[in-house]
């Protein structure tokens, strides 16, 4: 059994992008194999996404939290304004939120969920919206956070169409 006290939840350091990037890019190969295509996944290049990252951090309009186990990053969730503004008066966006397999479970990302949304109450950046592939079981998660489903569209990943939706929260749990 995970011992989930010893799971810390902080705010993002710079030095921390090369530890995200490698959570990131393992939690993106367990919950997207079969849904997204194996060449983009087995493609994809922690150092590439420890440099984007890097300019992530770097963005003072974003906010990003980190999941720590025993020093080593296991997981974290990012959010900010709205990208894109197909919602007008839903100001801001989770952007991502990944656990490794091992870390789930375990109430790390419900924790990582309060405070990403807590930090976008306190920038003035409710209510909010997250964009989540259909196929994601993760939908369920967004639905028991107590988001509603606002719109769907097809999005171009590894050369496929995949449809996804964009739920709102006007006050997240
Ligand atoms: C989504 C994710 C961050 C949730 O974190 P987690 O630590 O596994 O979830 P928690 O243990 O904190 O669960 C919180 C609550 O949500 C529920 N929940 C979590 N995942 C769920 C799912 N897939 N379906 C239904 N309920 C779910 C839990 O049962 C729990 O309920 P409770 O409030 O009654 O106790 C994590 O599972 C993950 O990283 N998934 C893969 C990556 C992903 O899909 N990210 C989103 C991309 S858009």
């Amino acid at each position: 059994m995970e011992d989930t006290a010893s799971v810390v939840v902080r705010p993002a350091v710079l030095t921390d992008a090369a530890g995200i990037a490698r959570a990131h890019v393992e939690s993106w190969r367990t919950t997207y194999r079969g849904i997204v295509p194996d060449g983009f996944l087995d493609g994809m290049d922690p150092e590439r996404q420890q440099a984007r990252w890097q300019r992530l951090l770097d963005h003072r309009d974003t906010t990003v939290w980190v999941a720590e186990r025993s020093g080593v990053i296991v997981g974290h969730a990012s959010g900010g304004p709205q990208r894109g503004g197909a919602f007008p008066g839903w100001p801001g966006e989770v952007y991502s939120i990944y656990l490794t397999r091992a870390a789930q479970g375990f109430g790390t990302g419900a924790r990582l969920w309060r405070h990403t949304t807590e930090s976008l109450r306190h920038a003035g950046l409710m209510p909010f919206v997250v964009w989540v592939l259909t196929q994601n079981p993760t939908v369920r998660f967004y639905e028991h956070m107590g988001g509603q489903r606002l719109a769907e569209r097809p999005v171009a990943i590894g050369g496929v169409d995949l449809p996804e939706a964009a739920y709102g929260f006007i006050d997240a749990r």
